[in-house]
């Protein structure tokens, strides 16, 4: 056997037909830590000197090459080595280095790669520069080093947006020399003995050609509009255009970037959620708890939500029955599930054989009976109490014990619907959001008798589903729609107290959501929540204030898009300010002798954003949110909140 020399907790070699074979192992995704970088100098140093020793290989233990640098040490005072003085000296080696990618190289990861003379990765491999996603750029040598090997267009691509290349793309694109078609380290070592005695190509000495404006403005235009807002985009941008100078001044120009964006606001938010993203899942009390299998899923009522449900289903791999009233409902519902399939395909997210394998786990019924051999049933039907609770005691004498019953309601509370059927134990609530095979947020609510083995399969079915589950607790809307009527409540102060729609909107839009709430109304359509106005006028506390703009619009025939008008007028579909609109505001003040004031952008903002953060506050002290950080969740994942203010309560913190 091979003697393993230990270079740091986190560092070992062995030594293998002359190359030293450098494994990092730095559970749980190999980042690039102290004891790593200082591991890693140690390894380079110890190779440089030992003369039997011909080249170097670098790889990672686990299904991690290196999940970049350790984000836990932001914020702290650095630790030398640095990275970039690392990976200097990886590049400067004289005897060969090659990366032997055995899963993700990301961030730094992917740095230390690039700066190695070869790079050779196992098929199921990914690369990724995702630091914008943080909102930092990449501070060892990414931006600089990237341009030099696949040029500057594709590298603005990659950087800006953070997206993650699988193995067989990146070889494409250059990043990688070659996919190991059997062992890797095998051929790492391969590699390695292949390259002694050539100087090594080091990446940072090559010649970065400089791009057209152009060029670069094609690479990067959608990706910064779509991050409006955000500094580390254009900041990635700026620095890969400029890669044709000098390295050093690229790196030097980079690293300072890099450290100015590490201490910002922004960068602080966005790593918030990054944590928050991960710690959502850990719910106190569900160690050790199992989940129930869950390999064929029903769904009740096929239409909008239903039909999404089911694609995301599918897509992860379940087998789905759908059930709906009508053998015609049914069959609409099918074909509606078989057209977004078709859409993927289109798109390519979805090849020939996998839209075919999907579309054969997929069967329609009218028979409850049929749902027999459900784990779990998903009901995603009218949001009317008597219509769920018929349906849940009807599937209570089809499914078997142990069968998970969950409710889609967004405003009904799932207590009740439990308590009608004979096992409250297995109900649940899984709050998708609509379009369900497309939005990640999914509220998993936690009903008074719930049994802890289902909810933790409520939270496994989310994960396998995809989505970003946030455990919410029974009250009026859960934990997003109460906010969100705390919040729309507050802007309908704001419309009574002298602001109007466009300016609330601006102020909205200014700070980052993508579009105004009012604008979204319009957008949705107003009737919904105009019937539930109706509908709870009658237990309305008469003390509470209630504004009455929204119900005077719908009465005036304003329904949003749909009906040409709502919030505003939308001559040839764009939209614009509608003096009806104002003089109906203007009334209502009238009419509760309101005398308007005017309200600046930032005060706007601060009293919406006070608002959410109040109601959040509610939720927790209720025990309906276990964190301050899932309520952020999800406020950004399911209503526009900008990721990189962090949420409501992070942004009041
Ligand atoms: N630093 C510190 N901790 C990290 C980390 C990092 N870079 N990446 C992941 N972790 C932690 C997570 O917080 C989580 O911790 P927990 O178990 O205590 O909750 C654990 O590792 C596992 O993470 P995931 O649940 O995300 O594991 P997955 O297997 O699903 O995914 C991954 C692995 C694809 C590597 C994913 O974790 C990931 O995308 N990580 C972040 C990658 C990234 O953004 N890298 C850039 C960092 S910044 C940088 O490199 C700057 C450089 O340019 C100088």
């Amino acid at each position: 056997m091979n003697e393993v020399t230990t270079f740091s907790a986190t560092v070992s070699a062995t030594i293998r037909d002359g190359i030293l074979v450098v494994t990092i192992d730095n559970a749980p995704v190999n980042a690039t830590s102290a004891d790593v970088r200082s591991g890693l100098e140690k390894a380079l140093a110890h190779a440089d000197a030992a003369p039997g020793i011909r080249g170097v290989v670098i790889t990672g233990a686990g299904k991690t090459f290196i999940g970049g640098a350790d984000i836990r040490e932001f914020g702290k005072p650095a630790i030398e080595p640095i990275l970039p003085v690392v990976i200097e000296k990886i590049e400067a080696s004289s005897k060969p280095v090659v990366a032997a990618l055995n899963g993700a190289a990301l961030g730094g990861g992917l740095e230390l790669a690039l700066a190695c003379h070869y790079r050779i990765a196992s098929p199921s491999a990914q690369v990724g520069l995702p630091e914008v996603k943080l909102g930092i750029v990449p501070g060892a040598g990414g931006t600089q080093r990237l341009p030099r090997l696949i040029g500057v267009p594709a590298a603005i691509e990659l950087i800006a947006s953070g997206r993650i290349a699988k193995a067989k793309e990146a070889l494409s694109l250059c990043i990688l020399d070659e996919l190991a078609e059997t062992d890797l380290v095998d051929a790492a070592i391969e590699a390695a003995r292949r390259l002694t005695g050539a100087s090594p190509r080091k990446t940072g000495e090559l010649t970065a050609a400089p791009a057209d404006p152009t060029e670069i403005d094609k690479a990067s235009g959608k990706i910064l509009a779509k991050a409006r807002g955000q500094k580390a985009p254009a900041e990635a941008v700026r620095l890969v255009a400029s890669s044709h100078r000098p390295l050093a001044a690229g790196l030097a120009d980079e690293r300072a970037t890099f450290l100015t964006l590490r201490d910002s606001r922004e960068a602080a938010a966005l790593r918030h959620i990054f944590f928050a993203e991960r710690e959502a899942s850990k719910v106190a009390g569900l160690e050790g708890i199992d989940a129930r299998p869950v390999v064929t899923i029903g769904i009740c009522g096929l239409g909008l939500m239903g039909s999404g449900i089911a694609v995301a289903a599918l897509g992860a791999g379940y087998t789905v029955i759908g059930l709906d009233q009508s053998l015609e409902a049914a069959q609409k519902g099918r074909q509606r599930i078989i057209g977004l399939l078709e859409r993927n395909l289109a798109s390519g997210r979805l090849d020939q054989a996998g839209f075919e394998a999907q579309a054969t786990r997929l069967s329609v019924t009218v028979t409850d009976a049929d749902l027999a051999p459900c784990d779990l049933v998903i009901e995603a039907v009218f949001d009317d109490l008597t219509v769920k609770i018929d349906l849940f005691r009807r599937l209570d004498k089809v499914v078997r014990p142990e069968t998970i019953l969950a409710t889609n309601t967004s405003y009904l509370n799932p207590d009740e619907i439990a308590a009608a059927t004979a096992h409250p134990e297995r109900v649940l609530g899984l709050h998708f959001f609509s379009p369900a095979h497309v939005m990640r947020l999914l509220e998993v609510v936690r009903c008074k008798e719930t049994a802890l083995d289902v909810l933790a399969t409520g939270l496994a079915v989310a994960k396998r589903l995809r989505k970003l589950p946030v455990v919410t607790g029974v009250t009026e809307g859960f934990i997003g729609n109460r906010i969100f009527s705390a919040y729309r409540r507050e802007a309908e102060y704001l419309l009574e107290d002298g602001a109007l729609p466009h300016e609330i909107d601006a102020a909205l839009e200014d700070y980052g959501f993508p579009m105004g709430l009012f604008a979204v109304y319009d957008m949705a359509g107003l009737e919904i929540a105009w019937a539930r106005r109706k509908r709870q006028a009658a237990i309305r506390d008469p003390s509470e204030r209630y504004v009455e703009i929204a119900d005077r619009l719908c009465e005036a025939g304003r329904l949003g898009q749909k009906s040409g008008r709502g919030w505003y007028a939308y001559p040839d579909g764009k939209r614009t300010i509608d003096p009806e609109v104002t003089a109906i505001i203007e009334a209502e003040r009238a009419k509760r002798s309101i005398a308007a004031r005017s309200f600046s952008q930032d005060e706007i903002q601060k009293r919406l954003l006070n608002a959410m953060a109040a109601e959040g506050e509610a939720l927790l002290a209720e025990g309906i949110a276990a964190r301050a950080s899932d309520i952020d969740l999800v406020m950004i994942n399911g209503y526009g909140f900008p990721a990189y203010k962090g949420g409501p309560m992070f942004a009041k913190s």
